[in-house]
């Protein structure tokens, strides 16, 4: 079970305080939101300050597109000093081609998919067994601090089935609303990778609350 804590909604006056902060307290990577004010309405940051967070970051950086132009970001977050390199099924693209670049870049290639959109077998199953990671928003992306979407959880239980079936190791994490609640909402319904916003860096003890999401 992994807690990647979500920088956007950490003090970025202080961000290298929180950073160091959020890694002192146990947490496995960092996920970094970023936003074109196209595919969401909001704008967060480029591959300049991610180039700063990966210099000063001891953990892997798990980058999150909402971007309407994937590749061209992936490559740039990539070249940046992110890890991993998620987006969207909503997006109308070829979608394994993208996450053939990602990797051959070197890069971990995940997918995400918004709460409204449903899993479809055809098209989602045989992307899902050729990316690292599969993204599961549990709010409408573009904001934090929105509330978790419990009917979400079970695309979880489809996505394990499909993972043993076809002998994959795609790593499942789920995004948005995660909080000492929710999580073991999430952890029952099988997810790895817990990221969390607005209720991490909202709380005053940063070690308890990694402590409490990965329910140790
Ligand atoms: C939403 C982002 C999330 C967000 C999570 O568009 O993708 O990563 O930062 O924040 P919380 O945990 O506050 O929902
Ligand atoms: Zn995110």
């Amino acid at each position: 079970m992994a807690v990647a804590p979500s920088l956007l909604s950490a003090d970025l006056l202080h961000l290298a305080a929180e950073m160091e902060a959020a890694q002192e307290a146990g947490a496995d990577l960092f996920h970094l939101d970023i936003m074109d004010g196209h595919f969401v309405d909001n704008l967060s940051y480029g591959p300049h300050f991610a180039r700063a967070i990966c210099k000063l970051s001891r953990l892997p950086v798990d980058c999150h597109l909402m971007v309407e132009d994937p590749l061209d970001y992936a490559m740039r977050f990539l070249d940046a000093g992110v890890s991993c390199v998620s987006f969207h099924l909503e997006l109308d693209l070829d979608h394994g081609r993208i996450l053939r670049q990602i990797q051959e870049k070197g890069g971990r290639a995940g997918l995400a998919l918004n709460p409204a959109s449903p899993l479809r077998e055809a098209e989602h199953r045989p992307l899902f067994a050729s990316c690292d990671l599969f993204l599961v928003m549990s709010v409408h992306p573009g904001f934090a601090g929105q509330a978790f979407d419990p009917s979400v959880l079970s695309k979880f239980e489809q996505l394990r089935t499909w993972r043993e079936a076809d002998g994959h190791h795609c790593v499942l994490e789920i995004d948005g609303g995660i909080d000492a609640e929710t999580a073991p909402l999430a952890r029952e319904a099988g997810a790895e990778i817990l990221v969390s916003g607005s209720s991490f860096f909202g709380s005053k003890d940063y070690q308890a609350m990694t402590r409490s999401l990965r329910g140790a």
